[in-house]
């Protein structure tokens, strides 16, 4: 006869993980497994704090085992998270677990707005987060973030980045006249993104979202070539003009190799119409993340250093951020863990 550990672990291996589609046995999900008095305990481990399932578990577990292991009567889940780390950034020592680059093929569509506020709600769901403005030339994230004055101070030979709801921000914007243009030919441009991954000092981040200048030039193309990033999001407005230069952009990131993560529909709602974003994703067969309504208080969030997602999380736009952050959680995991695979069979083959 088995113990009733092996007994347990047996019936949780029929539940899967519905984004990674294999069993949460399998994935090493479960962890510190001990039966007490009828109780079973565990920690149930999570590719991303920024998990929308902990119901589903909660409820697919129970089915699996109350009931079909005898003389167990409760399950005590206690949560845990650990982002799955892209190995290849691992070996270049870059202390991220994954890069995300925010882009558009069109100004204005709101990437910046889009990456502050899915940043400060990947953090405040408790995962450690870098802002990166790789806007050099037109920096806006210091005014986002409310720390427009913010001057980085330095530990040994690296700048500390700027911390803002519960960020960790850095940009030119700290580190210039804010009144006087700046100007930069091409290389310069490319040392000072790779400084920004170099020459400061992260600590251990989980997820490096990066805030990139609009169009295909140079910025993404050397952020691509610079780093390997997990993937880039894509954001677009409504309209046709904004949806026909998001697909130059996302040609762009196939081409450089990137993963798309998916597309954004900002500023969707009456005025600039609806539904371009998600037909764009569907003709390209890429996924659609999420609609974030036209709203004036979203950009005197921005205005103001006061990001939605923080200040009024029950706006529309506040769920609607919260939700697309989580919506991208789950696709980093599922896009890192599925290179880690490929990563294996390559090795093996
Ligand atoms: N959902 C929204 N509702 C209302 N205003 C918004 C929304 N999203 C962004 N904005 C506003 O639109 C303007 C442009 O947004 P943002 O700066 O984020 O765009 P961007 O794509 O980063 O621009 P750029 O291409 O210049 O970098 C800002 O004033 C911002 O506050
Ligand atoms: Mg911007």
């Amino acid at each position: 006869m088995t113990n009733i550990t092996d007994q347990i672990m047996q019936q949780l291996s029929t539940v899967i993980e519905p984004e990674l589609h294999r069993d949460i046995v399998t994935l090493n999900m479960v962890r510190n497994l001990r039966v007490e008095d009828g109780v079973v305990h565990f920690t149930l481990m999570l590719t991303t704090p920024a998990c929308p399932l902990k119901d589903v578990f909660k409820v697919r577990i129970n089915e699996a085992v109350i009931g079909k292991v005898p003389g167990i009567t409760k399950i005590n889940i206690e949560w845990d998270s650990e982002v799955p780390a892209d190995g290849r950034l691992g070996r270049l020592d870059v202390p991220m677990r994954s890069i995300i680059a925010v882009a558009s093929g069109k100004g204005g569509v709101g990437k910046s707005t889009v990456a502050v506020n899915v940043a400060v709600a990947l953090a405040e769901a408790g995962a450690r987060v870098g802002l990166m403005d790789a806007d050099i030339l037109n920096p806006n994230l210091p005014t986002m973030t409310g720390v427009g004055n913010g001057r980085p101070g330095v530990n040994g030979t690296k700048m500390l980045p700027i911390e803002a709801y519960g960020l960790k921000v850095i940009s030119t914007g700290f580190l210039i006249d804010p009144n006087k243009a700046m100007v930069m030919r091409g290389p310069m441009l490319h040392s000072a993104i790779r400084q920004f991954f170099t020459d400061v000092d992260w600590g251990e981040i989980d997820y490096m979202v990066v805030d990139l200048p609009p169009g295909t030039g140079d910025a993404p193309l050397s952020l691509a070539q610079s780093f390997p990033l997990t993937g880039a999001i894509i954001v677009t407005q409504p309209q046709d003009v904004a949806v026909q230069d998001a697909l130059r952009s996302i040609n762009m990131f196939e081409q450089l190799n990137v993963p798309i993560i998916g597309v954004v529909e900002n500023m969707a709602g009456d005025f600039f119409g609806s539904g371009g974003g998600e037909q764009l994703a569907t003709k390209l067969d890429v996924p659609f993340l999420g609609r974030v309504p036209l709203d004036a208080e979203v950009r005197k969030g921005g205005d103001y250093g006061r990001p939605i997602v923080a200040t009024d999380p029950d706006s529309e736009a506040g769920k609607a951020f919260h939700a697309l952050s989580q919506v991208i959680a789950a696709r980093v995991s599922v896009i890192t863990l599925q290179s880690a695979d490929a990563i294996e069979m390559n090795v093996v083959g």
